[in-house]
């Protein structure tokens, strides 16, 4: 007879584990307010963020791309952690081995807490230089246009991966070594078309771990995983990892 896993059997597995690895997306920011990409909500001036988040937008028209990204900074500042941060949180502080790999660039995982992760997309609170490459934080709100770095003339763009560009080497490292050393692998709120994060599931399944999906809807990845649940990241979250 097979068995189907239910909620409470995941729930066990997540309590028996020596090293669990959590990949967010936009999703669970989404339940603090902030748009995600593919939603509807998510279109700023009816461009979609293929559009803006890329080096040749950049390249095209520096102005427009900052107008952007101070809109979403505006936009973030006021948004807080919710139920689902907050249950990471705790679960980093009681597995082993965590790691957290987000593609989410708001912040709001460390805001809550989390410590062990890696920001694969950059963080929309840092900025870098595009001549010496010297990045820092900078919470400026709005940020003038056009920001010029402190150490030499060159322009500042936001410390973000965009479409066409590599990982840090140093993220997609640890990611890697986290998917494959994994025996839970969560997938919070991502749609799953945005490589590398994309080919993430197939990785910790081939390693042999458990891979469970929360999303509100069907993705991509539902094929691949052990598990879906559909909901919402604030709930299922919380829910599954004992914290209400
Ligand atoms: P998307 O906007 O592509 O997908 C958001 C996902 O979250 C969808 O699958 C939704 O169904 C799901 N979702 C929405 N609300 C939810 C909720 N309350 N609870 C649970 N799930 C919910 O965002 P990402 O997958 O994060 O890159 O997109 C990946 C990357 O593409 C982003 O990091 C960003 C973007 O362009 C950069 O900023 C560089």
């Amino acid at each position: 007879m097979s068995h189907t896993l239910t909620i409470l059997d995941v729930r066990d597995r997540i309590h028996q584990a020596r090293s669990v690895t959590v990949l967010t997306g936009a999703g669970i920011s989404a339940d603090s307010g902030v748009p995600t990409f593919r939603g509807t909500d998510g279109l700023w001036k009816n461009y979609r963020a293929e559009e803006l988040a890329s080096p040749d937008a950049f390249a095209r028209d520096p102005k427009l791309v900052w107008e952007w990204y101070n809109w979403r900074r505006e936009l973030v500042a006021t948004k807080r952690p919710n139920a689902a941060h907050e249950a990471l949180v705790k679960l980093e502080q009681r597995i082993e081995r965590f790691w957290l790999i987000t593609q989410n660039v708001d912040g709001l995982h460390p805001l809550a807490g989390s410590q062990q992760l890696s920001e694969i997309h950059g963080n929309i609170w840092k900025v870098r230089c595009t001549q010496c490459e010297r990045f820092w934080p900078n919470r400026d709100l709005p940020l003038v246009y056009p920001p010029i770095c402190a150490h030499c003339p060159g322009l500042l763009r936001p410390h973000i991966v965009w479409f066409g560009e590599s990982l840090a080497p140093e993220d997609l490292t640890r990611s890697y070594q986290a998917l494959q050393d994994c025996e839970i692998l969560l997938i919070i709120g991502t749609s799953g078309v945005v490589y590398p994060a994309a080919s993430f599931a197939p990785i910790a399944k081939d390693g042999g771990a458990l891979v469970v999906e929360l999303n509100l809807e069907p993705t991509p990845n539902s094929p691949v995983v052990d598990l879906s649940f559909h909901g919402r990241a604030k709930d299922l979250v919380p829910l599954l990892l004992q914290t209400v």
